[in-house]
């Protein structure tokens, strides 16, 4: 069966603004996501509190983050370290994401480690972040292709899940960063990790549309019983360190299909499309979803 309710994970302003090549302004930044908030989201994650020279536009975190602040909403950030959890703290975000990898290639792209040096990277940040009472998502990139190595291997993708749970991560986010899984082949991950005792309410699905299969990948995670979704308002997105990762999900066309399921989001869709295409305006290009298209040309 379906889910009543699903939680949208929303990443528009932190994966669907870092690989994005002119600068954006940090007040259209903070406008972004209070538009965001103002149309019903209430996990908006926020920026990433990263090695400025790798992900250049995201260098105005500090800046940032205290004008969104007082919002009524989660703000998580992503911090790769420890240097990036104390930059976090310092501006008491309450929730934070570690972004482990799947595959080699990734670690070494992304993070500039191996996979098992980048997992003991995040373990004394999970450990800090922890005791300091702060929630932790676990990101794991390259669950289903890699763009260097091919297929990644189920039994690697579970292995790497159970080492972020025994570190503390409070929840998971399986990632497809290049957008090549189906929803057999997500179905056959999701059946091997419930295997290996892996709570379906711990797991959060992030899929990218690269090959539009995006939404029936979502479909059969919430078949399985997964009810945490990663999307992107508009479908902006994409990794700088992956190659050929596009758009997130468009958090509309999420919204759109759960609409017609029944399923509450508490999102208002009409508000949320007004958010993009006012940001489409702002990065000077039309979104590439088809129901911010749809609804906007009405
Ligand atoms: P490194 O070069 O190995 O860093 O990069 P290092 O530890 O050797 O440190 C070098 C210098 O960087 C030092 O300065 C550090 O202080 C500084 P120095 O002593 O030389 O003056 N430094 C920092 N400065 C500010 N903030 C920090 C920080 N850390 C170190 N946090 C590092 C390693 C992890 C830092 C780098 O690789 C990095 O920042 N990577 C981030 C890449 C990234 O953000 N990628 C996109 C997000 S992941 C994604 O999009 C996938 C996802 O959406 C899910 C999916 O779709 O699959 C989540
Ligand atoms: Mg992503």
């Amino acid at each position: 069966g379906l889910p009543a309710r699903v939680r949208i994970h929303e990443v528009g302003a932190r994966d669907g603004l870092q690989n994005e090549k002119g600068t954006v302004p940090t007040q259209v930044k903070a406008e972004f996501i209070r538009r965001l908030a103002d149309a019903g989201l209430t996990t908006i994650e926020a920026t990433s509190f990263v090695h400025p020279k790798w992900v250049p536009q995201l260098a105005d975190a500090e800046e940032l983050f205290p004008q969104i602040a007082g919002l009524p909403v989660d703000l998580p950030v992503l911090v790769p370290n420890e240097r990036g959890l104390d930059r976090a703290l310092a501006l008491k975000a309450t929730r934070v994401a570690v972004f482990a990898s799947a595959s080699e290639s990734f670690a070494k792209a992304n993070l500039n480690r191996t996979m098992d040096a980048a997992l003991a990277m995040f373990a004394p940040v999970v450990t800090r972040a922890k005791e300091a009472g702060v929630h932790v998502r676990g990101y794991l990139s390259m669950c289903f292709g890699d763009p260097w190595e091919g297929p990644v291997p189920v039994p690697q993708v579970v292995d790497v899940c159970r080492t972020l749970l025994d570190m503390g991560c409070d929840e998971l986010s399986l990632g497809d960063t290049i957008g090549v899984a189906t929803p057999g082949h997500v179905r056959a991950l999701l059946t091997e990790l419930t295997g290996h005792g892996v709570p379906l309410e711990l797991l959060g699905v992030h899929f990218h549309d690269t090959y539009g299969q995006a939404l029936a990948n979502t479909y059969a995670a919430l078949q399985h019983g997964v009810t945490t979704v990663d999307a992107s308002a508009g479908g902006l997105g994409g990794c700088p360190y992956a190659k050929s990762a596009t758009g997130n999900l468009a958090t509309e066309d999420l919204v759109w299909m759960l609409r017609g399921l029944g399923i509450d989001t508490g999102v208002d869709l009409e508000r949320l499309v007004a958010t993009s295409v006012w940001m489409a305006g702002q990065l000077g290009r039309p979104s590439p979803s088809r129901t911010v298209r749809a609804l906007s040309h009405k």
